[in-house]
C-alpha cells in the first residue's frame, strides 16, 4: 500500500519536523487517471469533479488525461479558468444564484439546470447558453454508499414544467439530460444505473423535440473501498458496457471525482501519546480530523500504516488501537481499535485515501493547530 516514494518522504518530514502534512503522489495520479482514459477510450467523455479535490497541482496533473471539469459553485468555475484556462466545464450543482447563472452563461460549456425556477431565472438573461436537464429517478439504489434523494435536480413529474420554459426561451439550448443518482456502485450497478437513465432520458427527449445529437450525463459516485483500498472500481468493464450503451448519434459523459483522485493523497503525522482509559488504548497524533473530515463524514476507518521511529516514550504492543487527534471532541477519531503489533510515541502515521473529500471538506481552523503543509511527489 505505502509507496517506498511516499514512505520516504513521510521520514524526511518527520525528521524535519514537518508534520502534520499532505503529501500528493502526482506520479500515481497520473497513472491511475491514464488507466481510466484507456479503459475509456470508446467513450463515455470523462469530466472531473472538482468538488472531489480542487488543489491545483491535481487539476494540471489530471488535465491531459479528461475532456473537462465538472464545477458546482461560482467559486470552483472561477478557479478552474484560473487554473487550466482553457479546459471545458460543465457547472453543476443545486442553489445557484442570478451571479452564478451569469457567469456559468459567460464562461461553462454546459449547465446543469436543477429546477423550473433555475430555468425562467437563466431564461430572463435572455442569452445564448447549452443546458443539460438535470432529472432525479426514483428507485433503489441497491449497495449505494449515498442515494442522491431529496433536492438534486427534478422529478419526472416536475421536469415537465421545463418544455413550456423552453419554448418560450429559443435562445436557450436544450442539449439533453444529467443524472447523479448515487454514490459508491461498482461498475454493475453503474451500468445498470446508467441504461435505467438513457432509457428514460431518450424518451424525454425525443417527445420534447431535441432528438438530434443528444448528450447524457451520467454523473459520477464510482465505488471506492475504504476498507479493502486494493478492491477498485473496474473501470475496464465499466467502459466496456457503457460503450455499448450509446448510439452512434449519442454523447455520453461522466463526472467522477472520488474514484480519480482518492489514491492519490496521504495524510501523513504522528503519534504525541500513547495511553489507555477504561481499558481501551489510544493514540493521540498529531493534527486531527479538523484536517481529514473524511472519516468522521462517512464514519469509517481511515487505512493508515504505521512507520516505526525511535520508539521511546509510551507505547503499547499486540493490541487494538483507536487512533484520534488533537480536538477536545470525542468524535476526533480517524480509526477505532484497529489491532497493531507496536505503536510508539514518535512513530509517523500516513493515512492513505486522502485524495478526495478530505482536506477541501474539513473546518481546519477548529482549535487553531497548525494546518499541514502541502508536498508533492514528482512535480
Ligand atoms: C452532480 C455530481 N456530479 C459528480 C459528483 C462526484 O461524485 P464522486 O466524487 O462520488 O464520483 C457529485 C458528488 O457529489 C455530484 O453531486
Amino acid at each position: 500500500m505505502l509507496t517506498e516514494a511516499v514512505r520516504r518522504r513521510a521520514e524526511e518530514l518527520a525528521a524535519e519536523e514537518k508534520l502534520p502534512a499532505y503529501v500528493y503522489d502526482l506520479a500515481a495520479l497520473r497513472e491511475h487517471v491514464a488507466g481510466i482514459r484507456d479503459a475509456l477510450r470508446d467513450g463515455p467523455e470523462l469530466f472531473y469533479a472538482a468538488k472531489a479535490n480542487p488543489d491545483p497541482l491535481i487539476l494540471a496533473t489530471l488535465a491531459p488525461y479528461v475532456a473537462g471539469v465538472e464545477v458546482a459553485s461560482g467559486g470552483e468555475l472561477a478557479h478552474v479558468r484560473e487554473v487550466l484556462p482553457d479546459t471545458r466545464t460543465a457547472f453543476g450543482g443545486p442553489g445557484k444564484t442570478d451571479a452564478e447563472l451569469e457567469q456559468a452563461v459567460a464562461e461553462a460549456e454546459r449547465i446543469h439546470i436543477e429546477s423550473p425556477y433555475e430555468l425562467e431565472r437563466l431564461a430572463a438573461l435572455r442569452r445564448e447558453a447549452d443546458v443539460l436537464l438535470r432529472v432525479n429517478l426514483a428507485g433503489e439504489r441497491r449497495g449505494a454508499a449515498l442515494a442522491m434523494s431529496g433536492p438534486f435536480g427534478m422529478d419526472p413529474e416536475t421536469i415537465e414544467q421545463c418544455r413550456g420554459i423552453l419554448a418560450r426561451a429559443p435562445w436557450i439550448r436544450l442539449r439533453g439530460v444529467h443524472a447523479h443518482l448515487a454514490s459508491g456502485l461498482d461498475a454493475d450497478a453503474m451500468v445498470r444505473q446508467s441504461a435505467e437513465i438513457l432509457d428514460w432520458a431518450r424518451a424525454w427527449l425525443q417527445d420534447t423535440g431535441c432528438a438530434d445529437a443528444p448528450e447524457f450525463n451520467l454523473g459520477g459516485g464510482m465505488a471506492v473501498d475504504y476498507g479493502d483500498p486494493g478492491n477498485r472500481f473496474d473501470w475496464a468493464r465499466y467502459g466496456r458496457e457503457i460503450a455499448a450503451l450509446a448510439r452512434p448519434d449519442e454523447t455520453l459523459r461522466i463526472e467522477p471525482g472520488r474514484a480519480i483522485s482518492v489514491y492519490a493523497g496521504w495524510y501523513v503525522t504522528q503519534v504525541l501519546d500513547v495511553k489507555k482509559a477504561h481499558g481501551h488504548c489510544y493514540a493521540v497524533l498529531r493534527g486531527g480530523t479538523q484536517h481529514i473530515r473524511t472519516p468522521v463524514t462517512k464514519n469509517h476507518d481511515q487505512p493508515f500504516t504505521l512507520i516505526p521511529q525511535g520508539r521511546t516514550g509510551p507505547q503499547a504492543t499486540n493490541t487494538p488501537v483507536t487512533l484520534v487527534g488533537q480536538l477536545c471532541t470525542p468524535k476526533d477519531v480517524f480509526a477505532r481499535q484497529v489491532p497493531v503489533d507496536h505503536i510508539a510515541v514518535g512513530d509517523v502515521v500516513a493515512f492513505s485515501m486522502a485524495g478526495a473529500y478530505a482536506w477541501n471538506i474539513s473546518h481546519y481552523d477548529f482549535l487553531m493547530h497548525p494546518p499541514p503543509g502541502f508536498h508533492y511527489l514528482d512535480l
